[in-house]
């Protein structure tokens, strides 16, 4: 179905490191081919809080773009404000109902019709490894524990590396203390927790030993850690600087665009205490009411796009994640999108796929930001226990749920 009119569409995302761009590349030549054009309206800041605070200031004022990402149960938010497009006409020429996963399929829906595309799914529980740091100091041993972790971690740092690398911003700790929470907490006890947001799963001996983990990770962090981006802690483990990140497959997207390999260059591998659980985000691209016939073709098209096989083929592979759509061959993938994919069905199939709160998934955002403050003025508060930190989280929750 080419275009009948050829239409402007302005896109808001936060997709601005080299690996994101390289994705997005993908869909701003597709739609140039077919004949559209398209005005980039990026707002750099990982994990899109500052994006999603600029499309508020937009949204406000009566002027949204064609199209913004976003992730989650905040689409209904939107939905509510009554600004959304519905995509009932493409979303049925396309079979979308038939292509997508029901839990993927209905976050993306308002009212029974789509409002969003959905692009990939992210895994988040992963590590990333320098595969040499990794044979010299470990032997090659992946951790499998958390005491197994430690003790990388210590011999990591005594042959002279940076042995985790992390940057300190509210997203990116959020992101690493979700990880260790499901690590330590295990599946049943994180959907109570941070799905349910039952406070007896928040206030327990557990959530404390969660936070004792996650801080321990400090000690192993280097002088430049305090608000570094996510990218660049990234580039420390390919520059073989640092041993290991725990940060979402979008850092893969990073060591595809640097042309290293997976099993050669770096090693992914669960978290530990995560191996049979898969923390996941999708990213989806919210479509606004747009005025004008040319806009909303132009829309239409990029919605279009957005699901189809080879857009979600080609801007994988290069973003670190896999299809949304389970349809679209995997033969071009590596190893560690092979590993996702089987996850990813199997713990679909086991009940052990979890929503990442930190990555919009879980909560309405004036939760999951509580959840950030409490998270990162712990990690910041070096005089703050792990116990002082778990009741803060529980009346942190408790105001605003
Ligand atoms: C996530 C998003 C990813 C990537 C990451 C870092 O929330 O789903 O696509 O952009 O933030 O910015």
């Amino acid at each position: 179905m080419g275009q009948s009119h050829a239409g402007n569409v302005e896109v808001l995302h936060y997709w601005t490191s080299g690996g994101e761009a390289a994705a997005l590349a993908v869909l701003q030549k597709m739609m140039k081919d077919e004949g559209h054009t398209w005005t980039d309206f990026a707002v750099a800041g990982g994990g899109g809080e500052t994006a999603m605070t600029v499309l508020k200031s937009r949204a406000i004022s009566g002027n949204p773009p064609s199209a913004s990402m976003i992730a989650g149960p905040e689409i209904s938010q939107w939905g509510d404000l009554g600004v959304l497009a519905k995509l009932d006409t493409v979303s049925a020429s396309e079979r979308w109902d038939q292509l997508l996963p029901p839990v993927v399929a209905d976050i993306h829906k308002y009212q029974g019709s789509y409002v969003a595309a959905p692009v990939n799914v992210h895994r988040i529980n992963w590590m990333w490894m320098n595969k040499s740091i990794l044979d010299e100091v470990n032997g090659g041993k992946v951790p499998q524990t958390w005491d197994e972790f430690f003790a990388y971690m210590d011999k990591a740092k005594q042959s002279g590396y940076v042995a985790f690398a992390h940057g300190g911003q509210d997203w990116q700790d959020a992101t690493v203390f979700e990880q260790v929470a499901l690590g330590v907490g295990g599946n049943e006890w994180y959907q109570q927790a941070f799905v349910q947001l039952d406070p007896k799963a928040l206030g327990s001996d557990t959530m404390t030993q969660a936070f004792t983990t996650f801080k321990k990770l400090k000690s192993y962090m280097d002088q430049g850690m305090p608000g570094r981006d996510w990218n660049l802690s990234t580039s420390m483990v390919i520059d073989g600087k640092a041993a290991v990140q725990i940060m979402g497959d979008w850092a893969k997207g990073e060591f595809a665009a640097a042309g290293k390999q997976p099993g050669k260059d770096y090693v992914c591998a669960a978290v530990p205490g995560t191996q049979d659980a898969f923390t996941f985000n999708v990213d989806a691209f919210m479509m606004f009411k747009q005025q004008g016939q040319d806009a909303q073709a132009a829309q239409q098209d990029l919605s279009r796009l957005l699901m189809s096989k080879a857009f979600q083929e080609e801007f994988n592979l290069k973003k670190g994640s896999i299809p949304a759509r389970p349809d679209v061959s995997l033969a071009r993938f590596d190893s560690c999108a092979k590993q996702s994919m089987a996850d990813f069905q199997a713990s679909a199939k086991s009940g052990t796929l979890v929503p990442s709160f930190a990555h919009a998934m879980a909560m309405q955002p004036e939760v999951s930001g509580a959840v950030y403050d409490v998270v990162t003025n712990f990690f910041n508060d070096n005089d703050m226990n792990a116990a002082a930190a778990t009741q803060r989280l529980v009346s942190a929750i408790e105001l605003v749920k």
